[in-house]
């Protein structure tokens, strides 16, 4: 190979050596009888130089080259002048004087400049992804990326996992989101459904005897998008027999430690605490608690039962709750501020903010004069009260209280930099509920995915109180986001058909959707469990970026689009005769 070094490698110690480089044109700056360029390629930055003294011809070519020309330079390694050095850079201390330049390719002018200030819209950097990924920092994202799956095969491997890839081209199973369906031309009217998840292919790996899988899979998944959700993203998918949750714990553990040490240089502490889905509840309103700032939920029932807040006493006597937040030092807010906050609360389904603002002169605000002084003493003591706290509160059922502070606990711990950055809070949660209520359709639905375990002691309780049930399942959340989950399963035939009885599956959908699996389950299937990891996630926490977008190479939008190739997109009506599918606009999209 005619290259000898990468740009962004070149370094103090290859000072006098002869160097052949390829790359991207970054930035020219013409100073007269010299031009410099940055040349730039995946390892990073060189300067190089073009002195028209030394040589006039090539110094005139390069006076010629704009942004993105790619180029061969062969020149040698100089020691910058003193006081030229750019210690900002890996390579500041070197440039290249070129002594022949060669232009491979022009480039157009650029939709898109190529730099790290980039000040184009996310629309511009996805439509034209193939420029936007030539920006250092998202080469080393990308590599980065590449580092976290090279230690997750390494970690995995030596611990006997075998990877093994399971279909993409399968049958629906049920994690909580819409299908992406594909239609099969050699059998008319049927669909394959792209795997939300290979949940019921792990399983049966496991029915096979494999012991230990895992498997860096893609899943689809077609639901409304967020920052950390996209339509096709990467699992990192576990599943082992014989063994318990302490076991996971064990070996994700050990996982993460290693990818955090080997990716970041970071060494976390083992074990990672725990803390019941109850308790997660309680202190911090939502099952992905971020551990890294107070601001906890505070019950405070029982402290406003005397108060004439009709509010409070209208929600209380209907069997609902009263909680609170005590913002720390936030008794400055403006009225502004503090309705901000209620419209935030509101999002969540909350009626309202009440709040009071506590100082050296005692309680104030609107509500102050339906608590009598008993009550106003007995809620500064619970919720530590000191100058210049902004205590908030919703009453409500447990259902919105909890989200509504939850969320509004790390919207103001955002607002007023409470969230320590670099600091990686890891919490398993478990216990988590089995089943909860779907309001909206009026049924139960399984709270992780029907495979899940209820504790064996909570059986007998299936049918009678099936929202007392517990799962055995668990979460790991760093830092506020939801990492992985996953859970013991049921092993037994009878069990798993109990559990699509309480999910109101009939015998016959049961038998349409899972018959494969459940029948598969009848021939000695081992006790087993596993887990999921947002790959894209973890990539994202590690990079410190705030979406999984920045570490997708080629990301589709909040709308599901790909910008850059425009799909999803229309298909010719041959494609469409030989499926055998007609299109019909008429009715409202559901
Ligand atoms: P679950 O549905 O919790 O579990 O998914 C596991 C993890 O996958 C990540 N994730 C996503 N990442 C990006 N975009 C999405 N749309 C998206 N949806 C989920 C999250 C989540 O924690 N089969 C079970 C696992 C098991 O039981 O073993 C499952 O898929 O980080
Ligand atoms: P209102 O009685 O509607 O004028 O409300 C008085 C105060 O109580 C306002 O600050 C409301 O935001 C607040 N509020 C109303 N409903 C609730 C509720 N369910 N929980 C907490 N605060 C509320």
């Amino acid at each position: 190979m005619e290259r000898t070094h990468y740009c962004g490698n070149v370094r103090a110690v290859d000072a006098g050596k002869g160097v052949v480089i390829f790359g991207w044109v970054s930035n020219k700056r013409d100073h007269g009888g010299l031009t410099f360029i940055d040349l730039r390629d995946r390892a990073g930055f060189v300067q190089v130089v073009f002195n028209g003294e030394k040589n006039h011809s090539i110094h005139g070519q390069a006076k010629g080259l704009s942004a993105e020309d790619v180029i061969c330079v062969h020149g040698s390694v100089l020691k910058r002048p003193k006081g030229t050095e750019n210690k900002g850079l890996p390579t500041g201390e070197v440039e290249v004087e070129a002594k022949t330049l060669e232009l491979l390719n022009k480039s157009l002018p650029v939709p898109l400049e190529v730099t790290e200030h980039v000040n184009a819209s996310e629309e511009t950097r996805l439509k034209y992804r193939f420029l936007d990924l030539r920006r250092h920092s998202m080469q080393e994202k990308l590599l980065l990326r590449h580092k976290l799956t090279k230690v997750v095969r390494d970690y995995f491997d030596s611990h006997g996992f075998l990877e093994i890839e399971t279909p993409i081209l399968a049958k629906s199973t049920p994690e909580g989101a819409r299908d992406y369906l594909v239609p099969s031309r050699v059998n008319p009217g049927r669909f394959f459904a792209l795997p939300q998840s290979p949940q019921l292919f792990k399983q049966l790996l496991m029915v096979s005897g494999c012991d230990r899988y895992f498997q860096i899979a893609r899943c689809f998944r077609d639901e409304d998008l967020r920052a950390d959700r996209q339509p096709e993203f990467t699992q990192i998918d576990v599943e082992m027999s014989f063994i318990s949750e302490e076991d996971i714990f064990e070996i994700v553990e050990g996982l993460v430690k290693e990818i955090f040490s080997k990716t970041i240089n970071v060494q976390l502490k083992q074990p990672f605490p725990r803390m019941s889905y109850d308790e997660a509840m309680e202190r911090f309103g939502v099952d992905a608690p971020d551990t890294r700032y107070g601001l906890e939920l505070v019950d405070v029932s029982k402290e406003v039962e005397n108060s004439d807040f009709n509010v409070f006493k209208d929600c209380l006597k209907s069997g609902g709750m009263v909680k609170s937040i005590n913002l720390k030092s936030c008794g400055g807010f403006s009225k502004k501020e503090i309705e901000e906050l209620t419209e935030f609360v509101k999002i969540y389904k909350a009626k309202g903010l009440a709040w009071l603002v506590h100082s050296k002169q005692g309680f104030d605000g609107p509500v102050k004069k339906f608590f009598p002084k008993k009550t106003l003493d007995l809620l500064a003591k619970k919720l530590g009260a000191g100058e210049n706290d902004l205590l908030v509160f919703v009453a409500d059922k447990p259902s919105i209280v909890n989200p509504a502070l939850g969320y509004l606990r790390k919207h103001v711990a955002k607002k007023t930099g409470l969230v320590k950055e670099n600091v990686f809070n890891f919490v398993w949660v478990y216990e988590f509920p089995l089943l909860f209520f779907n309001e909206e359709e009026n049924r139960l639905e399984s709270m992780h995915h029907p495979f899940t375990s209820p504790k064996p002691e909570h059986v007998p309780l299936l049918e009678k109180e099936p929202l007392k049930v517990r799962a055995r399942a668990y979460d790991l959340v760093l830092n506020g986001i939801e990492l992985g989950g996953g859970s013991i399963r049921i092993h037994s035939t009878e069990l798993q058909q109990k559990m699509f009885d309480v999910l109101g599956i009939s015998r016959p959908e049961a038998e349409a959707r899972f018959g494969f699996f459940l029948e598969a389950l009848k021939y000695g299937t081992p006790p087993h469990g596993g887990i999921a990891f947002g790959l894209d996630r973890i990539a994202m926490l590690l990079a410190g970026a705030d979406s999984i977008r920045e570490v997708i190479a080629f990301p589709k939008n909040k709308s599901a689009v790909s910008l850059m190739d425009g799909a999803p997109s229309e298909v010719s009506e041959k494609q469409l005769r030989e499926l055998r599918i007609k299109l019909d606009f008429s009715q409202k999209k559901g």
